[in-house]
């Protein structure tokens, strides 16, 4: 019988408890061993989890409890974790994380200690989908041309449900909250940082790039108002916040933002709390990724298989899929100014004659070609002005972006959205 103790027993937690109990059937023919829970640290232990493990509130006694083999940590956060992750590593105990946040931090470190140490981590990106797998396995024989997806359920289902029944942002979001789909801190989810880890995460398994979330463009989906939603529609496209690597030449691009995709894109029908990713690969071509992202049951289906395929004696050395420098240790990351888009801008302007030829001269003056323009009345006196743009590099948009918000007839920061 193998012991595993979790470290965290929250939404995840609790479901990995259960799954291993009620589904230990399948799980035991699989493993070829039975697999307990000996015991779960949490902060409160006055606080009801619904689940039948003891509970402790030192991670010492599972750290230094020689029965337990394996270290599941669900805390969150960076620090904490990473302590506890390298004490049980040290301990000779194998690993298995959901923790994204952690991984986005120090993956090539913990890659270095845990050397033999079995240390997985499929759960940290896309919750149930087993996104790692197929990427440090099923697609070893590619050069990855581009990942691009959604990767983080909250805001998916935010923006479904936005879009789909007009609700608004704040009673959305409490609710993604209240269905467990959220960050303990939801701002990772809205401000786009919890995808971000995601993508670094994918993006060092396909390139071996060694970036943190401040070295790439990060922007959530907290400006998207109605009137852009009714813009995506009325011109045939989904808003998505989107993940995107993308291999050019010998850099890579990787940024996270809201997205306009055309409606009969795969990745625009993906509704809801799901997560969904395609990677192109140089010899198998685009592959797709489907599933739910978030809740305790399909992130915890990730953890439990990852529990397996270590009591099955199985361990992909390395951790992150490749232990010399990949492509001749020449791909770099690319400035996120030099990368290029097409654009959807909203802008509030004064409705007086003239506005529009000085808006037309400004997009001139920054060699931003306009592909489409829609001007709708806002408030008595002001009107949004809805453009579209040809392919234009990001330096270029934001500069033009500051020069519009200094002049007197525009009312507020112009919104901005990329269009893949
Ligand atoms: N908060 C995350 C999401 C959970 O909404 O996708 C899964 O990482």
């Amino acid at each position: 019988m193998v012991k595993v103790g979790i470290v965290g027993v929250g939404t995840v937690g609790v479901s990995v408890a259960q799954i291993l109990k009620e589904n230990a059937d399948v799980i035991s023919a699989r493993a070829g061993r039975d697999i307990v829970v000996k015991s779960g640290v949490v902060k409160n232990l006055s606080k009801d989890r619904g689940v039948d493990i003891t509970l402790t509130d030192n991670v010492d006694d599972i750290l230094n409890d020689d029965e337990i083999e394996i270290v599941v940590e669900l805390m969150g956060g960076v620090d904490e974790p990473y302590e506890v992750v390298t004490k049980a590593l040290k301990s000779g105990k194998a690993v298995v994380t959901a923790n994204k946040a952690l991984l986005a931090y120090h993956r090539y470190e913990l890659q270095e200690l845990a050397k033999d140490i079995a240390f997985e981590y499929e759960a940290s990106v896309a919750g149930g989908i087993p996104i790692i797998n197929a990427l440090r396995n099923g697609l070893s024989a590619n050069h990855i041309e581009s990942i691009m997806g959604i990767m983080n359920g909250t805001c998916n289902y935010m923006l479904t449900k936005m879009s789909n029944e007009g609700v608004a942002y704040d009673v959305i979001l409490k609710e993604a909250q209240d269905l467990g789909y959220a960050e303990a801190d939801p701002t990772f989810d809205v401000g786009g940082y919890d995808a971000a880890h995601k993508l670094l995460i994918l993006a060092s398994i396909a390139y071996g790039i060694d970036a943190k979330p401040e070295d790439i463009l990060i922007e959530g989906i907290e400006n998207i108002s109605q009137d852009d939603i009714a813009f995506a529609k009325e011109f045939g496209y989904a808003i998505k916040l989107l993940g995107i690597a993308k291999k050019d030449g010998n850099e890579v691009e990787l940024r996270v933002h809201a997205a306009l995709v055309p409606q009969d894109e795969m990745i625009a029908k993906i509704d809801g709390v799901m997560n969904g990713i395609s990677v192109v690969g140089d010899k198998v071509g685009e592959t797709l990724y489907y599933g739910a992202g978030a809740g305790g049951d399909a992130t915890a289906s990730a953890v439990v298989a990852n529990i397996v395929d270590i009591v099955r004696g199985g361990k992909s050395t390395p951790m992150l899929g490749f232990d010399r420098p990949m492509e001749a240790g020449t791909l770099t990351l690319k400035d996120s100014a030099d990368i290029e888009s097409k654009y959807y801008l909203r802008v509030n302007v004064s409705d007086k004659a003239g506005v529009l030829a000085r808006i037309t001269k400004i997009f001139e003056e920054h060699n931003i070609s306009v592909q489409t323009m829609l001007q709708r009345p806002a408030d008595g006196s002001s009107a949004n002005l809805l453009i579209s743009t040809h392919n234009a590099k990001e330096s270029d948009i934001q500069a033009m972006i500051q020069t519009l918000q200094e002049l007197d007839f525009v009312q507020s920061k112009p919104a901005m959205i990329r269009i893949v």
